[in-house]
This record gives C-alpha cells, structure tokens and sequence, in this order.
C-alpha cells in the first residue's frame, strides 16, 4: 500500500540519517508553543522539508522542523509545528508525522494546541480529559493499517487518565494556572460565530480548536498513550466582545510560553 509505503520509508530515512533510537516521548509544539523546543539538551534539528512525503505548514508562529533533544535526561522529539486540513491537506497528510513516530516505536506523545475558551479565561492552560470529534473528518477512513491498530479502535479513553491527574498536579505543585476540559475540533480556518459557541456551550464543550484530534484519532488507533495540553489564547467568539485574530493567539501564547515550559518540563519528568 502506497501510504504505508511512504510511512515507512520516512521512518528508514530518519533512521538512517540519525540516532532515533530509545526516543521516549514526542511532543507536538502547536501555534506559537514553539519556544519548549529552544530548551532542550543537546538538540538535533531536522527540517520538515529534508524528510521524505513530510509536507510543511505555512501557519505564522510553526516552524516545520523535528527537535530530537533531552529533557530531564528524557530522551524526545518535538514537532516543532504541525499540518492542518484547512491548509487543504487531507487528514492522511496531517496525520502522517503521526504514523512516522509510531513507526519509529514510540509509545508516548504529548499534543497540545491553542485554543478559544468557553469556559475559563485567556492565558490559562487546559488539559485534554476528552475531545468531541463529531466534526472531524475521520483520518482513519480508508483501508485500515493492520500493523498500527484495528479496523474499530476503542476511543472510551483516548487521554490517559492517569497521565491527566499526573498533569493536574505537577500544575497545582507548580502554582500554575490550569484546568482540565474537553476540547473540540472544528476545520476553521474562519472562527467560530457566537452562535456556534453557544450551541457547543450547551454541548459542554470548555475549548475550541483547528488539530490536535486527527493526531489523537491516529496515535490512539496506533496504540500510543496520549496526554493533551491546550493553551487557551482567547475567550471563543461570542464569549469575547472582541473580533478574533490569530495575532492574539500568538500574543497569548508568547505570554504564557514561560508556564507552558514549565509545565511540560515538568509532566516528562514524571512520566
Ligand atoms: N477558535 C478556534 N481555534 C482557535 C481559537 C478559537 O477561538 N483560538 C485559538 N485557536
């Protein structure tokens, strides 16, 4: 199968140009997050671009590069930047870093994102209890991939809960401002109206966001364990009097990024 194929040829690349092995976590960095992978020891950076089938995103505030680093003597790798479906990618092309890693056998990723709040406020981080995908086209329609996952992965914990209490109080230790919630995907790239926000409201939706659950969808269907980290950027439309931009969630995440660093610095170490 050409996809699988393609799977597997970026991975031998990878391999054969460097050192991927004992990788203990992976991180997707999302909109303007990018700074965690600055910090890294010992940090190896691979461009999107030299990789076989990976596509780049053209989105401000992603820098379309893999980081392999140490973090807490944890050994990991960042993507530092991810696809969308609203840049006209399918979701097998977003979707495809994913396949990669776990092909690479890791077993660990952590996912975060900016989001609009609909609960909450602007600055604060949430971590992902569950997501509701109703919206999503699904990234594993198509002939199934045996070697990951079966045909019909069970989705009843798609975020570890014990990775999420593990998150929840390295925050509460750090006297970080944090919360958890479920987030839900919508295609974007325009934003939501207010009407769509109140609807989601009632849904009991806390944040609003363009990725991270095709990535969830692929990693839990390739048996990977999952913890998602939200940044929220912005009270959702509607709940905010203010006209969206995505300058403000770039604002908001260069003002939060000290927090977030400090968070995920702390989250790997425990896990
Ligand atoms: N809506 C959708 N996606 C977002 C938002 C929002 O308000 N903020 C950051 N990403």
């Amino acid at each position: 199968m050409e996809y699988l194929n393609k799977i597997i040829a970026a991975k031998d690349w990878l391999e054969n140009n460097y050192d991927m092995d004992n990788i203990e976590i992976a991180i997707v960095l999302g909109s303007g997050l990018g700074a965690f992978a600055e910090q890294l020891d010992n940090p190896i950076e691979i461009d999107f671009t030299d990789i076989p089938d990976f596509k780049t995103s053209e989105v401000e505030g992603h820098k379309n590069r893999l980081v392999i680093g140490y973090s807490s003597g944890k050994k990991i790798i960042i993507m530092q930047g991810r696809l969308h479906y609203y840049e006209g990618n399918s979701m097998k092309a977003v979707t495809f870093p994913i396949r990669v890693l776990s092909m690479l056998n890791i077993k660990k990723i952590i996912i975060t994102n900016a989001a609009g709040g609909l609960t909450g406020e602007a600055g604060q981080l949430m971590i992902i209890e569950d997501h509701l995908d109703l919206f999503c086209e699904n990234p594993l329609i198509g002939e199934n991939l045996d070697v990951f996952g079966e045909r019909f992965p069970d989705m009843s914990k798609v975020y570890n809960p014990e990775w999420i209490n593990i998150a929840l109080e390295k925050g509460r230790s750090l006297g970080i401002n944090l919360t958890k919630g479920t987030y839900c995907y919508l295609t974007g790239p325009s934003y939501e109206t207010p009407f769509d926000i109140r609807v989601l409201k009632v849904l009991g939706v806390n944040a609003v966001g363009m990725s991270t659950v095709p990535e969830a969808l692929v990693a839990k269907h390739s048996k990977m364990t999952i913890l998602g980290i939200s940044c929220i950027t912005n009270l959702a439309s509607g709940i905010s009097t203010k006209p969206l931009s995505h300058s403000e969630v770039v604002e908001t995440t260069s003002r939060v990024s000290e927090d977030f660093i400090k968070l995920l610095r702390g989250i790997i170490e425990e896990l």
